[in-house]
């Protein structure tokens, strides 16, 4: 469904609703990321760009928060609304009582990005009502913040950062320990193809939250505040680790590698180097991380078996979507 209908439906289901017109409106794209899982949180570097879908929020002063969306399943969601606001105003802004509608073509669960769309663009129409503006950067931090208070999940700066910075279909490189991005061209010649599994992942769940500690005791195990960055010569002190913990940093170190490698493959047009280690990151986020679900698994088989350049999973995993490099 093109964006522009988004932004009319978060209007109209504002009108329904409140009975009035919204006065401002915020909105943000979703975002896949091309290669770098897992990794955000451990002080990697990844490699995410936004896609055209975008979440759309219409929004107006009222006599307290009250938010409406187009989901119905359950109100999960307004945590991550009501928390993006409460972070805005934990930081000295001066965000209003507001009623929000929200709309959105990003679909739920699916690997895309839908929370910190929600969010990001939750902050974008709450900035505006307010009169207010703050930088790109703190919109990222105020929004994951927003996630791991009041949604509880201990998610990294990855799609925060890439939904408040990137422009669609442009890829961007971000040092997660230095928090600093540049934008990355993909070769013309490259075509990306997004393949919903329809397997629903709730992040929610535990199975994030349960890597992430495995990540964090084993940069503990190492003495290093990045595992992502422990340096090449001590990996063999991976294999001294719980077999669990070892298998979750051989992940990490060598995914961040492969971020490296991939970004120097664009860089030279070099489509098939940088298919081969989308094929091997799915293979090390299947074996060593444990969270691909055997749907993925199947479309990457099968994109391969079609001579794809490369696939793999994409995002938090346990269900979501799969990229193939043509
Ligand atoms: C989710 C999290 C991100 C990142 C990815 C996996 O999308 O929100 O911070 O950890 O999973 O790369």
């Amino acid at each position: 469904m093109a964006a522009s209908n988004a932004a009319a439906r978060a209007d109209s289901l504002f009108h329904s609703t409140f009975g009035a017109r919204s006065s401002h409106f915020g909105s943000a794209s979703g975002r896949v990321n091309l290669i770098g899982d897992h990794i955000d949180y451990a002080g990697g570097t990844v490699l995410p760009m936004a896609i055209d879908a975008r979440t759309h929020v219409a929004a107006a002063r009222a006599a307290h928060d009250i938010a409406v969306s187009e989901w119905t399943e359950d109100d999960a969601w307004q945590r991550y609304a009501f928390g993006v606001l409460a972070e805005l105003r934990e930081r000295g802004l001066d965000i209003p009582p507001l009623a929000i509608a929200v709309a959105s073509d990003v679909p739920v669960g699916a690997g895309l990005s839908s929370s910190a769309a929600l969010e990001v663009a939750v902050a974008r129409a709450a900035l505006s009502v307010a009169g207010a503006e703050i930088s790109l950067r703190e919109i990222a931090l105020a929004c994951q913040r927003a996630e791991h208070l009041h949604a509880g999940v201990p998610c990294g700066i990855m799609d925060q950062w890439c939904v408040a910075h990137a422009a669609p279909r442009e890829a961007i490189a971000l040092d997660c320990a230095a928090l600093v991005s540049r934008t990355v061209a993909l070769p013309p010649a490259l075509r990306i193809e997004i393949v919903d599994s329809g397997v629903r992942h709730a992040l929610r769940d535990g199975g994030y939250a349960a890597r992430r500690a495995d990540v964090d005791a084993a940069a503990e195990a190492l003495g290093v505040a990045h595992l992502a960055r422990l340096s090449r010569e001590r990996w063999r002190e991976i294999d001294a680790l719980p077999e669990r913990m070892a298998r979750r940093a051989r992940h990490v170190v060598t995914e961040h590698a492969r971020v490296d490698a991939a970004i120097e493959a664009l860089s030279r047009d070099d489509l098939a180097r940088f298919g081969a280690l989308l094929s091997e990151s799915h293979a090390s986020l299947r074996d060593d991380f444990d969270v691909s679900v055997p749907e993925l698994d199947a479309l990457v088989d099968d994109a391969m078996s079609r001579g794809a350049l490369g696939a793999r999973m994409t995002g938090g995993g346990f269900g979501g979507c799969a990229i193939i490099a043509w």
